[in-house]
């Protein structure tokens, strides 16, 4: 596509005379806009990018050997990886106010951000995936009081780097068509949002590892047979949900007594507002047999019918 090349070569461009020989770090999440970000500036100015991938353990299945598979291997780019996950387990333990949990990740996000880049020598610049709409958004009130929570923390304010926003005059569908003229794979460029607290969120109430393991079984389970079922595009966003609530169920000749797995699947221009995505049952039928088959603890599966509003997409 002749208008992307383009628009890849001018930013080339643009890094390349802004950066010059210094140094550039960026924070990795694995989402669509950093990953673009990465790409975009490891074309312009290699080796001179590092990046801080932080894995604070809650993350989806296969997710961070992925996003180091694919851009670490892939790209050849710079990454390390950090793995946090006992830092947030232990920040985490017995908290079950939504807020909380956002706030705690929020905040412990930053403190691993800042304790690997304040070891990294003589960065000038952090780049950073924020979008057109980002921008215009955060020009009004509501805007910015519905969004604060959507992003993991900001910076530390005593970390003096300019910033780079290449992406900042795009619109998601051109990050899209812009990580494709990179190279950056489809799975990637198309991956549904996912949010910063990622499954800490999708678990109702205090978190344990024995309940990550189940939304993160629950939840690859669900997009296998999404995908299976040619539905991963139409559908914005879908993930497995555990409230905290048991029921009893029967499994052969034995009564159980065991939790319950909401399934969230919904269709949405913005996430602003959503309706809830119209499965065919039998798909619905798959993942729930697959879902109780495969992972332990699970004896009911339901599916969430709200709209946003009244309701949320993510159940926290
Ligand atoms: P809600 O649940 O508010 O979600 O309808 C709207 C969109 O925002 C995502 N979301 C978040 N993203 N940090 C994020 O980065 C958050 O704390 C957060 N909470 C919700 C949600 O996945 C959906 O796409």
């Amino acid at each position: 596509d002749w208008t992307m090349e383009h628009v890849v070569e001018m930013e080339v461009e643009k890094i390349r005379e802004q950066v010059g020989d210094r140094k550039v770090l960026c924070a990795l999440s694995g989402g669509v806009d950093s990953s673009v970000v990465a790409a975009l500036i490891h074309r312009a100015i290699g080796d001179q990018l590092t990046c801080i991938f932080v894995d604070h353990g809650l993350l989806r299945k296969n997710e961070a050997d992925d996003v180091m598979r694919t851009l670490g291997d892939g790209f050849n780019m710079n990454i390390l990886k950090i793995d946090a996950k006992d830092r947030f387990m232990s920040k985490l333990e017995g908290v079950s106010d939504p807020e909380k949990k956002r706030k705690i990740i929020g905040n412990e996000f930053i403190y691993v951000f800042d304790d690997e880049a304040e070891k990294l020598k003589d960065i000038d610049f952090l780049a950073q995936g924020t979008l057109y709409t980002d921008i215009i958004e955060s020009g009004t009130e509501t805007a910015q009081t519905i969004k604060s929570h959507h992003n993991v923390g900001g910076l530390p304010e005593d970390m003096e780097f300019d910033l780079i926003e290449p992406l900042n005059t795009l619109f998601k569908d051109e990050v899209r068509a812009l990580g494709l003229e990179l190279g950056v794979p489809e799975h990637i460029v198309w991956r549904q949002p996912f949010p910063g607290p990622g499954l800490a969120i999708r678990i109702l109430g205090a978190i344990t590892e024995e309940k990550l393991e189940i939304v993160r079984e629950s939840d690859a389970v669900l997009r296998d047979e999404i995908k299976n079922a040619g539905l991963d595009r139409d559908i914005w966003q879908y993930f497995t949900v555990l409230p905290d609530i048991r029921s009893v169920g029967v499994m052969g000749d034995e009564r159980t007594y065991d939790y319950t797995i909401g399934i969230r699947a919904v269709t949405s221009i913005d996430g602003m507002t959503s309706d809830w995505a119209r499965i065919p049952w039998e798909v619905l039928e798959k993942i729930s047999t697959r879902i109780v088959n495969e992972v332990d603890h699970i004896n009911r599966v339901v599916y969430d019918v709200t709209s946003k509003p009244p309701a949320t997409i993510e159940w926290e």
